[in-house]
């Protein structure tokens, strides 16, 4: 949520800057902003809207080697060119950008600014830069000490980055919260909220922690707590192949991820199945199979389809391992005052590795002494630094907003973790080999799906129009409904309820008629029967009944408009496969609505701030 970009170095700032927006657009696209000394100035150029709005507005050629951006989603006042960061003192020395929320606005300006300040902006950062400009002059030495003494007075959270007229070349970066990451150069230095804006420049990183400033010159760094103290801080090397930010030829990052996903897929699994003990092989868990013997219980942990694909994994958990295992919306969780038991494995799930919410459940589990598993995406990422044990995604990274490939990644994990708890209790090798050879074979069930675009465009143009459309499923359907109705809600904007089929009868029914579309997850199993009934209720309120199914019964052609099949396949994978078909259905519809694919309005897709 908002990205920050800082560079000073020896050559022209602001490209840098703006090319670290572009890959920082995803989280949050409603202001941006960007800053650069140049001869005993600072120049500040900010406006609503997106990056390329900012861009417009910019001169040619922007001199000066050291600045600091920011693209923003909106917490304090609204998305104007005044409330865009970064925000600049009223005496022009100062300027800051910011991630996260100051929760203490009205006691910081009565503590640490003139009484006549006059605030310009409606946000929470514009006090900050007052606050620091006017504590650098009253305390006189360094701008890290007077960035140190208004930060300690901060309740709330922030990763921000500060420029001053009168120390050029240096740069003060600090965190509590909200991710803030040091890249190293040849003579230059870099700082961003996510590794995908430094990667192309530099693959020498160092993740600050809470409570630390860092002060950046060309030259290097270092580290301090806020009570200045000083921190040795490592630096990690960035692995693996640089990732071009670009669609491949797509018309939207979304459907090049959609697309992505057989190979996705393919990596989630890669060097992970033990062919010749049908199971599969998760080093990072951190955990003896002795261990895996000793969990009674399992509570996933995450936000959005995070969330939902917990659910699914739940599920596949315990179907296999006979393990009661639920999944729960990391938000809520620490503020019901959890039972923590050492005998239950919590694992939070999230493909940034950043939301607020699924840490601060993280920081709860471990506070009580339980052991938490992060099923995480983004290399390096808070949560994967903070978990015991975890399984990364290697999903690669995922631009538009609507998680698709990493939600796929998520789910095709848990069906591993299943398989793996499965073969330390009861599953017997005949059936772990099954499942072996189906995890080898879900790309091309993917394929399958996605072969199916164009028909399934022409379902979405017949249901675009609707005010309102209903997702049903049941048992492992119901979350394959959730994360249907989640993606056509975020991209389209149609609203879209999911319902487990069981309780449409209960309440939901009243609101279906013939301007209502139901999509139906109908899978070939013995619950059969009963979703056809399902289909029958749908049916006699004249609404039309999209099925997503791998059964043949000829009932579900008579009694659905549409029907999008789905590849025969293990039943426990069949949810991933079948997602895949709702992603394309929701993206059609979005298209067809002509909808910001990519960026849907008011949302983010990293949530760092609670
Ligand atoms: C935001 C995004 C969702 C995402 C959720 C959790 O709300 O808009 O698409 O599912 O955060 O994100 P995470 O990075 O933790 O998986």
């Amino acid at each position: 949520m908002c990205g920050i970009i800082a560079f000073t170095g020896n050559q022209a700032a602001a490209p840098i800057l703006l090319d670290g927006l572009r890959r920082l657009e995803y989280r949050g696209y409603d202001s941006a902003g960007i800053c650069v000394f140049n001869r005993k100035k600072l120049y500040n150029w900010k406006s609503s809207g997106k990056l390329s709005a900012l861009e417009s507005l910019l001169p040619d050629s922007i001199l000066g080697s050291t600045g600091i951006g920011h693209t923003r989603w909106a917490t304090h006042g609204a998305p104007t060119n005044e409330n865009a960061h970064p925000h600049v003192d009223t005496t022009g020395r100062i300027a800051v950008v910011h991630n996260g929320i100051i929760e203490n606005v009205d006691s910081l300006r009565l503590s640490l600014l003139p009484a006549k300040t006059a605030l310009l902006s409606e946000t929470d950062t514009e006090i900050l830069a007052h606050a620091i400009a006017h504590t650098a002059t009253k305390q006189g030495g360094p701008l890290i000490d007077a960035v140190r003494t208004v930060l300690r007075q901060v309740i709330g959270t922030f990763g921000i980055a500060v420029i001053d007229r009168d120390n050029p070349g240096t740069l003060i970066v600090a965190r509590s919260g909200s991710p803030v990451i040091l890249g190293i150069g040849d003579g230059e230095m870099f700082a961003a909220s996510d590794v995908s804006a430094l990667s192309r420049y530099t693959r020498e990183l160092v993740h600050l922690d809470d409570g630390e400033v860092a002060e950046l010159t060309p030259q290097g760094f270092t580290v301090t707590t806020l009570d200045a103290s000083p921190r040795e801080k490592k630096s990690t090397h960035l692995q693996g192949q640089l990732e071009e930010h670009d669609k491949a030829g797509y018309a939207h990052f979304l459907l090049k991820e959609i697309n992505e996903q057989p190979e996705t897929v393919k990596r989630a699994i890669s060097g992970r199945l033990d062919e010749a003990f049908s199971t599969a092989h998760l080093g990072g868990l951190n955990l003896q199979a002795r261990d895996l013997l000793d969990v009674k219980r399992i509570v996933i942990l995450g936000c959005g389809s995070a969330l939902y694909a917990g659910m699914a994994g739940a599920h596949m958990i315990e179907t296999l391992a006979r393990i009661p295992a639920t999944a729960e919306a990391a938000a809520e969780f620490r503020y019901r005052n959890p039972v923590i038991e050492a005998s239950t494995l919590y694992i939070a799930v999230s493909q940034s590795g950043e939301t607020f919410d699924t840490l601060a459940a993280i920081r709860e589990i471990k506070r009580k002494g339980g052991f938490v598993l992060g099923l995480v995406n983004s290399v390096g990422s808070t949560i994967a630094r903070e978990v015991d044990g975890g399984v990364y995604m290697h999903a690669g990274p995922e631009v538009s907003v609507a998680s698709t490939k990493a939600y796929t990644s998520m789910l095709t994990l848990f069906a591993l973790i299943a398989l793996l708890l499965g073969r330390t209790r009861d599953l017997s090798v005949q059936q772990g080999s099954g499942l072996v050879t189906s995890l080898h074979n879900l790309p091309v069930q993917i394929d399958y799906v996605l072969q199916q675009h164009k028909k399934i465009a022409s379902i979405a143009k017949k249901i675009a129009h609707s005010q309102s459309a209903f997702f049903i499923g049941r048992t492992d359907g119901y979350p394959v409904a959730l994360e249907g109705a989640q993606k056509l809600k975020e991209i389209s904007y149609i609203h879209a309820e999911a319902y487990p089929a069981s309780e449409l009868k209960h309440g939901p029914l009243a609101l279906v008629t013939e301007k209502t579309p139901c999509v139906v997850i109908l899978q070939d199993s013995d619950l059969l029967a009963k979703n056809i009934s399902t289909l029958e209720e749908i049916n006699a309120r004249s609404a039309p009944i999209i099925a997503v199914t791998d059964s043949d019964e000829p009932r579900i052609k008579k009694l659905a408009a549409h029907v999008i099949d789905i590849p025969k396949g293990d039943a426990l994978l069949q949810p991933i496969v079948m997602g895949v078909a709702l992603q394309l259905l929701a993206y059609h519809c979005a298209l067809h609505l002509k909808r910001d694919v990519d960026q849907p309005r008011n949302l983010a897709k990293s949530v760092t701030v609670e």
